[in-house]
């Protein structure tokens, strides 16, 4: 099979690569770039591990191939923090206990972080809404849910 080249930024940094036209972003992300932050879990589109930012969009990346996002910018768990501190987000998913395997966390912490972006004083019923394509078989997504709640409290619309 012929091998493509693509470009994309990820977490800001400028990235070259040659995948082959079946690759999916998220094998890309993990084996090629070592962006491990990104999980597989179903490869279907369902339970949201390998949610990552195009764009500024979220998706998830097992259901795009890597040269649907050769020009892109990709962000990552892995570049959301600020400077190697954790961000307000992360600190309250550790606070409120919002992981156990933090197998979903990644994924969670990326579509979370979006939608305080768009929305930053979410009722719960908005954060939970934002969340359902995120799937946790750990937490019962309560302490999920009051980490986005107190984040959003905590960061008061500085966003
Ligand atoms: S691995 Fe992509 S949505 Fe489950
Ligand atoms: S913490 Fe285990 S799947 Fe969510």
């Amino acid at each position: 099979m012929s091998e493509c080249n693509i470009s994309i930024i990820v977490n800001g940094e400028q990235h070259e690569l040659t995948v082959e036209p079946r690759t999916l972003l998220v094998s890309a992300l993990r084996d090629e770039l070592g962006y491990t932050g990104a999980n597989v879990g179903c490869e279907t589109g369902r339970c949201g591990a390998c949610t990552v930012r195009e764009n500024s969009k979220t998706i998830k990346s097992c259901t795009r191939l890597a040269v649907q996002a050769d020009g892109s910018e990709i962000e990552t768990v892995e570049g959301i923090a600020d400077n190697g501190d954790l961000t307000t987000l992360q600190e309250q998913f550790q606070e409120q206990h919002g992981l156990q395997c933090g197998y979903c966390t990644p994924g969670m912490l990326m579509t979370a972080d979006t939608f305080l972006r768009e929305n930053d004083d979410p009722t719960r019923e908005e954060i939970r809404e934002a969340i359902e394509g995120n799937l946790c078989r750990c937490t019962g997504y309560q302490n999920i849910v009051d980490a986005i709640e107190a984040t959003a409290d905590q960061l008061g619309g500085q966003r």
